[in-house]
């Protein structure tokens, strides 16, 4: 019996080093250590043999081999995981010195190019680049475009509030600008007429992100004060700008609306070749209580305001889908542009 209990106990040894796969050390696993097993069959003969101490030597034998193929066994699936993890590394190698030495070039995200391109569209119309800060005034934001604290066009805009209180000021008078308009105020405070400016810059809104919208998004202020304005400038120069833009095939049209810091006040949409219309943004003519807040005296000067959405003329130009897309980090979406 002692002779079949190492004859067994070697056999699995010699199986278990022949194993190439951690699959085959399963399989083995349950073939040599389960009750199938030579062993374990061998166990079951222990009642037939006639001597206590027979059986007691034999017992032993059975269980020391048991260890040792369970050894083996563990030590086997040690080796090959080692050696699967060591050829898995070995695949999913990412050589980096393969990029040392060749940089690739970058460029401006989307925005970005969509803001320069615009800054050139109305330089090249006569226009010149202002600014405003982002974090304003309520008096800038609202009151100062003819919406006085309790005007309902205030709920128009989902308002972030700063928690600042102004030296001299009231709590809540603090804000992360709702849009671009601000900056006219500023630059009539700041310049005498005749103004010619554009005024791009990051905006705040409580808006839940969506294929159009994003709460942290992007627009440009136009503003133009002289004397005689109509609204045939206004529509003219937003034509020539669509045109510069987009293309060629681009037009635009004026649609009817409100503003309570231009009268009369216009939608501004924007034809593709397709032939489907797109609101960019608003304009109209600037309000009489404006020009006054702004220091000019609205008989002796007139003029036209508009602002529209960057991101929306960035997605419309390059044909993007969701606004959102622009945000992710997705370096293939990046790439493409
Ligand atoms: C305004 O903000 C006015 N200040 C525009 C204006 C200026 C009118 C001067 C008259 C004279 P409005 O809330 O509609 O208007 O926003 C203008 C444009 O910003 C929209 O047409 C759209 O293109 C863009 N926009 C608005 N909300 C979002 C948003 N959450 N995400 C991305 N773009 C937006």
């Amino acid at each position: 019996m002692l002779t079949e209990i190492t004859a067994a106990r070697d056999a699995a040894l010699a199986e278990i080093a022949a194993a190439v796969t951690l699959d085959d050390v399963t399989t083995l696993t349950t073939r040599l250590t389960g009750k199938k097993g030579a062993l374990a069959h061998l166990k079951t003969r222990l009642g037939s043999l006639e001597s206590i101490d027979d059986k007691k030597s034999a017992g032993q034998a059975i269980n020391e081999a048991l260890s040792s193929v369970g050894n083996a066994l563990e030590a086997r699936r040690a080796t090959l995981g080692e050696e699967a993890l060591a050829r898995q590394v070995e695949a999913e190698r990412l050589d980096l010195t393969e990029f040392v030495g060749k940089p690739t070039r970058g460029h401006a995200h989307l925005v970005t190019q969509a803001w320069e391109r615009l800054e050139d569209v109305f330089i090249g119309l006569g226009f010149q680049v202002a600014e405003g800060p982002e974090v304003e005034t309520d008096w800038h934001n609202f009151e100062a475009l003819n919406m006085p604290i309790g005007h309902p066009a205030r709920g128009e805009w989902d308002t972030l509030f700063v928690d600042h209180v102004p030296p001299g000021g009231e709590p809540g008078t603090t804000v992360l600008r709702t849009h671009t308009s601000p900056v006219q105020i500023r630059t009539m405070l700041e310049s005498e007429p005749p103004i010619y400016i554009v005024a791009p810059g990051r905006v705040f809104r409580r808006d839940t992100p969506d294929s159009t919208h994003m709460p942290v998004f992007h627009q440009i202020e136009g503003l133009v004060i002289d004397r005689d304005i109509t609204m045939a400038d206004l529509a003219g120069t937003i034509e020539a700008f669509t045109k510069a833009f987009f293309g060629p095939g681009w037009t635009s049209r004026l649609r009817p609306s409100y503003f309570p810091f231009t009268e009369p006040s216009a939608e501004f949409d924007i034809q593709r070749p397709d032939g489907s219309w797109i609101e960019l943004g608003g304009c109209g003519m600037v309000h009489p209580n404006v020009l006054g807040a702004g220091g000019l005296d609205p008989e002796e000067w007139s003029g036209f305001a508009f602002g529209f959405g960057i991101d929306r003329m960035a997605i419309m130009r390059h044909g993007v889908a969701d606004i959102r897309e622009m945000f992710s980090d997705d370096i293939r979406f990046v790439e493409q542009f």
